[in-house]
């Protein structure tokens, strides 16, 4: 038994902010962001465009891009760390929003290696024979934990969501690492809107994105390559036949150096972050997506999906097309 992704969509904010806009509010500047990040503009929700709102929108366009209905889906697994609710999970708003009738739902929380994890899910499932049909969605409104005061945050974040359908199929060469380490979760942390207990003294209302970004950088350019490493070597595949990499949308620096170090051309690495910032677990499908539209993404064609971020969270996964 094996998984195939048979649909892709997504949905980006009407709203987009260049960097110039940017440098309206903190003291910053398009050469800067540009030159450390890759990001020119991201797209920021409206407040109308919650969690679920961009999360349903994104998953109708990757049915449809499937030719499956919504009543064809036994599972759906949002990834997010930024839902409209605590209750009801946003995978459940989605069911309900969609017509879903039959999928049972729950979210998960890996931060930006959140939809790889979500895939690895769908994948067990699916080869334990337990569902056929699953609907992932990495999707975040990273707008509302931004500190927007803080220049060395604000200017790396954006909103989105992406969507991919993922269904049993009887070939294909596939493989999944993924990893965590708690104890190095510091470096990169959103405390929530109230941290600690209510009934006691040391309770607390800020609760912004924090990040030391340059442990981050570290971190992220040492374990990719090796995830990816770990993944082929598990599957028997020669890294130089990989077609595709398709890596978390964090910094355009990062994504370099982990070709560099991998020896792979920088034109198996696509981006978008210049248009979408980081959007966290949205990233990776939103870049599929675009992929997928575009007409790169061929049958046969061997991918690896790579995602890394809070936690510490990351991992890979190889997929056949
Ligand atoms: N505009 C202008 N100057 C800035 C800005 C800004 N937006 N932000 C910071 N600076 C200044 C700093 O104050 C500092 O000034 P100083 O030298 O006078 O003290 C200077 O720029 C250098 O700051 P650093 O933090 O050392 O800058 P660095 O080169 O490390 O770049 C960055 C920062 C882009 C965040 C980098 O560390 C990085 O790419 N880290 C990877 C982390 C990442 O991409 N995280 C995304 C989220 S995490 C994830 O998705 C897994």
């Amino acid at each position: 038994m094996s998984v195939r992704i048979i649909g892709t969509g997504s949905y980006l904010p009407k709203k987009v902010a260049d960097n110039n806009f940017l440098s309206t509010i903190v003291d910053t500047d398009d050469e800067w962001i540009r030159q450390r990040t890759g990001i020119k503009e991201r797209h920021l929700s409206n407040g109308k465009e919650g969690t679920t709102y961009m999360a349903a929108h994104a998953a109708e366009a990757a049915l449809e891009n499937a030719g499956i209905g919504a009543d064809e889906l036994d599972l759906i697994i949002v990834a997010t760390v930024s839902a409209d609710t605590y209750v009801p999970s946003t995978s459940c708003s989605v069911q309900g929003a969609i017509g879903a009738i039959r999928a049972t739902c729950f979210d998960i929380n890996a931060a930006c290696s959140g939809f790889l994890f979500a895939l690895h899910t769908a994948h067990a499932y699916i080869c334990a024979g337990i569902y056929k049909n699953v609907l992932l969605v990495g999707v975040e409104v990273l707008s509302k934990l931004i500190d927007w005061k803080d220049r060395s945050t604000c200017v790396l974040f954006g909103d989105g969501a992406g969507a991919a359908v993922v269904t049993a199929a009887d070939h294909g060469r596939e493989g999944f690492v993924q990893w965590s380490d708690g104890a190095g979760g510091e470096v990169l942390t959103c405390p929530g809107r109230a941290v600690g207990n209510p009934w006691k003294e040391n309770a607390s209302e800020t609760g912004y994105i924090q990040m030391s970004g340059q442990e981050v950088f570290r971190f992220a350019v040492k374990k990719v390559p090796e995830c990816i490493r770990q993944v082929t070597e598990k599957t028997g595949t020669k890294l130089e036949t990989i077609d595709w990499f398709v890596l978390h949308q964090a910094n355009s620096r990062i994504i370099q150096s982990v070709a560099k170090r991998l020896g792979v051309p920088e034109e198996k690495f696509p981006m978008n972050m210049e248009q979408y910032g980081n959007t966290s677990a949205a990233s990776i499908p939103i870049l599929l997506d675009e992929m997928n539209k575009k007409g790169m993404l061929q049958p046969g064609q061997k991918i690896i999906l790579s995602g890394f971020g809070a936690g510490l969270t990351w991992g890979a996964a190889q997929l056949e097309w």
